[in-house]
C-alpha cells in the first residue's frame, strides 16, 4: 500500500494567506496542516508517500525534506496544473504502478487516523472505498446518495440539490481500477477531472464501491472559519508543557504550551493555547483557542481564538478575536495625526474593524 498526499493546488479561500505559501502549510497549534496527514500515513504503517505539488513545490519540499522526521519516503511527484482530484491521480499513474493506495488531501484533517481503514480495505480489497460525513452545507462538497442497504448508488460533486447530507471526505482508498477510471472521464464544469467523477465510472462498471461513515470529527481547513475550527480542536487535546520563560507576575491556566525561547512577561494565558519558540507576550491576555507561532510579539493586548504566523506583531490594540494573521503581519494602535485607520492589506485581504 501506499499513499499518495495532494498538495498542490492554488489555495483560493484561503486568500491572502496563500498568495504567498501553500494552503497545506498553514499551521494548526502551531504545525502545518500536512504534516498531521503525513504522520496518520506513517502510524498506519504507509511509508512510500507519493507527494503531488504544483506551484508552491518549494516551499513542500523544503518543509518535507527527505521525510525522514515524519518517519516518511516521500517522492515529489509535479502536477503541472491544478486540473483537478483525478488528474493527479493520473500525474502519479507510474509511481503508483499496480499498487493500492491511500489518497490523502493535504488540507483535510480527520480525527483517529487511518489505520482501521487501511486494514479493512487490504482485507476486503473493493475496488474503492470513500469516507462520508454528514455536514450542513453539502453543496461545498462532493455528495453521496446511498440505497437503503447504505450502498453508494451515485456520487455528485458540488450538487446545487445535494440528494443527501453525506459528503466526501478527502481522504478515499483505491485499488489500480481507478487509474483506468480517471483516463476515461471528462472534465467538470469547473474545468477539472474530478475524482467523483472517476469513482462514480467505476460505480457505472459495476465495481465494488465502500463508503464508511465516520463518526469523529473531519475538517476541511480551505476557508479561514474552518481553518480556526480545526486549530480549536486540535488545541484541545494539547498538554500543559512550559519550556519557554514566564515571570512572576504572569499566570497560565489550563493546557498552555510555553515552547522554549518563549517570553510570558506580565500577561495571561488561558488555554488550550500554544506559544511558539522565540514568541514574547507583554502586558498581553491570551485566550483559550489562540495559536501564537516562532517569533510573534503580543503586546498590550488581548487576543483570543486567533491564529498567529510566524513573527506576527499585535501591539496596543484592545481586543483581538477569531482573526487570522499571516506572516509578518503588523496590528498596531498610533496617536499620528489625523486619527484614521491606515491600512496596508494584500489582494483578498480582510478587516473587520468594531468601534470606538
Ligand atoms: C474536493 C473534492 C470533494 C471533497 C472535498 C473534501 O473538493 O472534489 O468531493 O468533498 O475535496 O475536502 P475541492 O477541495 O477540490 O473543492
Amino acid at each position: 500500500m501506499k499513499a499518495l498526499v495532494l498538495a498542490g493546488g492554488s489555495g483560493t479561500r484561503l486568500r491572502p494567506i496563500t498568495h504567498t505559501s501553500a494552503k497545506q502549510l498553514v499551521p494548526v497549534a502551531n504545525k502545518p496542516i500536512l504534516f498531521f496527514g503525513l504522520e496518520q500515513i506513517r502510524d498506519a504503517g504507509i511509508t512510500e508517500v507519493g507527494i503531488i505539488v504544483g506551484d508552491t513545490h518549494a516551499e513542500i519540499e523544503a518543509a518535507v525534506g527527505d521525510g525522514s522526521a515524519l518517519g516518511i519516503e516521500p517522492t515529489y511527484l509535479r502536477q503541472e496544473s491544478p486540473a483537478g482530484l483525478a488528474h493527479a491521480v493520473l500525474t502519479a499513474a507510474e509511481w503508483l504502478g499496480d499498487d493500492d493506495f491511500v489518497m490523502f488531501l493535504g488540507d483535510n484533517l480527520i480525527e483517529g487516523g487511518i489505520g482501521h481503514l487501511v486494514e479493512a480495505f487490504e482485507r476486503d480489497r473493493p475496488a474503492a472505498q470513500v469516507l462520508l460525513k454528514a455536514v450542513e452545507d453539502p453543496s461545498r462538497f462532493g455528495v453521496a446518495e446511498l440505497d437503503d442497504a447504505g450502498r453508494v448508488v451515485r456520487l455528485v460533486e458540488k450538487p446545487e440539490h445535494p440528494p443527501s447530507d453525506l459528503a466526501l471526505v478527502g481522504v478515499y482508498l483505491f485499488s489500480p481500477a481507478i487509474l483506468d477510471a480517471a483516463r476515461r472521464i471528462e472534465p467538470s464544469d469547473r474545468g477539472e477531472l474530478e475524482i467523483t467523477d472517476a469513482i462514480q465510472r467505476l460505480l457505472d462498471d459495476g465495481q465494488e464501491v465502500r463508503a464508511s461513515l465516520i463518526e469523529g470529527w473531519w475538517l476541511d481547513t480551505g476557508k479561514k472559519d474552518d481553518l480556526l475550527e480545526a486549530n480549536r480542536i486540535v488545541l484541545g487535546s494539547v498538554r500543559r508543557r512550559v519550556e519557554g520563560e514566564v515571570d512572576h507576575d504572569s499566570e497560565l491556566v489550563g493546557e498552555v504550551v510555553v515552547e522554549a525561547g518563549a517570553q510570558v512577561v506580565r500577561s495571561s494565558v488561558r488555554g488550550p493555547a500554544v506559544i511558539g519558540p522565540g514568541a514574547r507576550l507583554e502586558d498581553a491576555y491570551v485566550g483559550p483557542f489562540t495559536s501564537i507561532a516562532n517569533d510573534c510579539v503580543v503586546e498590550r493586548c488581548e487576543i483570543e481564538f486567533s491564529v498567529l504566523l510566524e513573527r506576527a506583531r499585535v501591539h496596543d490594540v484592545a481586543r483581538i478575536e477569531g482573526s487570522l494573521l499571516g506572516r509578518d503581519v503588523v496590528v498596531s494602535r498610533t496617536q499620528r495625526r489625523p486619527s484614521a485607520h491606515r491600512l496596508m492589506l494584500g489582494d483578498h485581504g480582510l478587516v473587520e474593524i468594531s468601534e470606538p
